[in-house]
């Protein structure tokens, strides 16, 4: 598969990009302004020189053109975001890793999103997709660095049974990390709710901590 990356130019779709495309997966890396979306590839192929990186640039739109679309804005731009490719989405995977977050005083804390959390919401703005979510709580910081290896599970929701195994095979291509079916677009709340608090345990001990998941065979 192709995959697209909407609001690829930040840290967290980047770097999901870079891990993708050292898979051997062929990326867009989207952006509002393709522009943007050329400079990150770049340098992100400089920086990685020799793995033979299959990432490109595009506008969003162009990475909507994809087989499976990864949105990776902040949650404020996500509902707009999609609603303007929701045709384009239609009947692809449409995969938030979007958590909705605010700075309260000196915490992290999570936001209850309109209709509860950012993937209900994104799945009323494309209604014809197919609407999954991964990827929330691995920190962009060491998956960036692919001279990092990764050990980590990925909570994996979707809408039906069939778009998360196709999910948690996409998130098993990249080695270290193992794919966890947490249920329905009923879970989104609780995953993308769960990040705040991984953030303020990041703070607390100085560290870049990473879910495993204890008592699956
Ligand atoms: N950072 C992490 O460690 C991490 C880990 C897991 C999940 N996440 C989640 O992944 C998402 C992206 O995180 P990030 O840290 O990469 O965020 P970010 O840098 O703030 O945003 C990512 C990209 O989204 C685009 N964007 C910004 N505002 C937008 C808007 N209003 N509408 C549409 N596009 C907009 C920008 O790209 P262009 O200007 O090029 O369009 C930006 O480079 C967030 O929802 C976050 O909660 C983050």
């Amino acid at each position: 598969v192709r995959v697209g990356v909407l609001g690829g130019t930040g840290p967290a779709g980047s770097a999901v990009a870079l891990r993708l495309a050292d898979a051997g997966v062929e990326v867009v890396v989207g952006s509002r302004s393709e522009e943007r979306a050329a400079g990150v590839v770049a340098e992100l192929v400089g920086r990685w020189p020799g793995r033979d990186l299959a990432l490109f640039p595009g506008d969003n739109r162009t990475a909507a053109g994809a087989d499976l679309v990864v949105l990776a804005t902040p949650w404020e731009g996500a509902v707009g975001t999609v609603g303007e490719l929701a045709e384009q989405l239609s009947g692809k995977i449409l995969l938030s890793m979007v958590n909705a977050m605010v700075r309260w005083g000196d915490r992290f804390v999570p936001l209850l999103p309109p209709m509860g959390s950012v993937a209900v919401a994104v799945a009323l703005s494309a209604p014809k997709a197919r609407v999954a979510g991964a990827f929330h709580h691995l920190p962009a910081g060491p998956l960036a660095d692919l001279g990092q290896a990764l050990d980590s599970d990925v909570m994996v929701f979707a809408q039906d049974r069939a778009t998360t195994d196709e999910v948690i095979a996409l998130v098993e291509q990249i080695p270290g990390l193992r794919g966890l079916d947490v249920g329905g677009l009923g879970s989104a709340l609780a995953v993308e709710a769960l990040t705040a608090a991984l953030v303020e345990m990041n703070r607390r001990y100085k560290a870049r901590t990473s879910l495993k998941v204890a008592g699956i065979a």
